[in-house]
């Protein structure tokens, strides 16, 4: 057998083709797993908060099987989905005045998992002496937070700079995807796939800007990395800044053509999460701010000149950022369009990267996963994972923005190529080190141009 498995060099070697198996380093998300144990260490949201009502609900979390509920009191409990008596799922429970009632017999917990009382058993020395499995939550930005790690480990809640902008304008989803959580991050850091999936299939999802390939790059930040890609359009230089902060947020600049004048537009209107359910599932979380429920305001420079020459906004299909990003289409229109949810997805139930052959290109998936990988390490050994927020006293700072500013062509394609790397570079310098705030002039920008700085 050991011949039959061989890297393919000619024709019609399916017979050899290699039969590898998952990084289950990297894929494995429940307790007592290395992933899981390093995933328990940050706080992830796992809920929207409209939709935790009257009723309890019924989620699997990283491998786990909880119920969410919202106490009459108004206070917030996650609990392990079956009663530590005889195991019926608190999912049918009664939610009281502190907590919730089992609906088998009555056992009744508090949000914090105390068991308060068990009426059917008087006899039973239980209360205030049994524990049922709680994990704390927050809520905030219209989502409810869990951290699910141990106790005296806990890290502060992030404080992400988007927590304080204005929510006006925000659609929040929740959305389930039938396979590992990396590979819905993965899909975020390749950003390659943008020229082909969302331009080549699909015609229809990007700007004309990005019907040329990009130069692509990745920088290391303080919780993560950023992704740029650069280009030239026009008589303008276009960057555009992605964010991934470990383990599992990512920040997405505005769709923009690349052809107005702004200098770090930094509203980032896509700000999700990927939280697994297990290891083969997941859901994404988070929300994009959609330019048509922002009528008096400015978005960015693009959609203000698309809505400015009497385009709707809500309609615009390169406006439309949930196109592809669920299951909900039909198979065969998901065939004719393929969305970033197709492609993800169809990379199996966890993706098998033994199998892959990468490129140059695929560099920063390359990063992301040795950034996981070292974390797990990092936890496994004691220590604290990069990107974990500890006693922060101001807003972590997220990145995505878009600049696109007249410099003007160099005489050769190479020169050109160095001028647009020397203004990525001076960009992402200033992104990292704060002073974008300042804005940013090359000396070979054109004076005439009038440019706006964002924040
Ligand atoms: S199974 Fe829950 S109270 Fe008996
Ligand atoms: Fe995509």
């Amino acid at each position: 057998m050991a011949e039959r498995y061989q890297t393919l060099k000619r024709a019609y070697s399916g017979y050899h083709r290699n039969q590898a198996g998952p990084n289950l380093e990297l894929a494995q998300v429940g307790p007592d797993t290395p992933g899981g144990e390093y995933l328990r260490r940050f706080w992830h949201p796992i809920e929207l908060s409209s939709s935790v009502q009257d009723r309890p609900v019924a989620l699997r979390v990283l491998g786990e099987d909880l119920v969410l509920f919202r106490d009459l009191s108004g206070n917030l409990g996650l609990l392990d989905k079956h009663c530590p008596h005889r195991g019926a799922s608190l999912e049918f429970g009664k939610i009281t005045e502190c907590g919730i009632q089992c609906c088998y017999h009555g056992w009744h917990f508090a949000c914090d998992g105390t068991l308060l009382e068990t009426p059917v058993h008087p006899d039973a020395r239980y209360a205030g002496r049994l524990f049922h499995a709680a994990y704390p939550v927050r809520e905030t930005a219209g989502l409810i937070f869990a951290y699910m790690g141990p106790p005296d480990r806990t890290p502060d809640f992030p404080h992400f700079d988007f927590f304080d902008d204005d929510v006006e304008g925000r659609i929040l989803y929740k959305r389930p995807s039938p396979c590992n959580w990396i590979q819905t991050r993965d899909n975020e850091v390749d950003n390659d796939h943008g020229y082909f999936l969302h331009t080549v299939m699909a015609g229809i999802q990007l700007t004309t800007a990005h019907q040329e390939l990009a130069k692509i790059n990745l920088f290391e930040t303080h919780s993560g990395l950023i992704t740029t890609q650069s280009r030239r359009v026009g008589k303008n230089i276009f960057v555009r800044i992605n964010a991934m902060i470990l383990p599992n947020l990512s920040r997405i600049a505005c769709i923009e053509d690349g052809q107005g004048n702004m200098v770090f537009d930094r509203r980032g209107p896509i700000v999700h999460w990927s939280v697994p359910v297990d290891d083969e599932n997941c859901f994404v979380i988070g929300w994009n701010t959609v330019a048509a429920n922002l009528p008096d305001k400015k978005l960015n420079a693009y959609m203000d000149r698309e809505r400015a020459a009497g385009h709707d906004l809500y309609t615009h299909p390169q406006l439309n950022f949930t196109f592809g990003q669920d299951g909900e289409r039909s198979y065969a229109e998901r065939q004719r369009i393929p969305g970033d949810w197709d492609a993800w997805v169809s990379q199996g139930p966890i993706h098998i990267h033994a199998l892959e052959h990468l490129v140059p290109g695929d560099g920063a998936i390359v990063r992301y996963r040795g950034m996981l990988r070292d974390g797990i390490r990092a936890v496994a050994a004691g220590e604290d994972p990069k990107g974990l927020v500890s006693r922060v006293t101001r807003p972590l700072e997220t990145y995505a923005s878009n600049t696109a500013i007249p410099v003007p062509q160099a005489s050769t394609l190479a020169d050109d190529a160095a001028l647009i790397d020397e203004v990525e570079r001076e960009l992402v310098a200033r992104t990292l080190d704060g002073t974008y705030r300042d804005g940013y002039r090359h000396p070979r920008q054109e004076q005439e141009s009038s440019v706006e700085t964002d924040r």
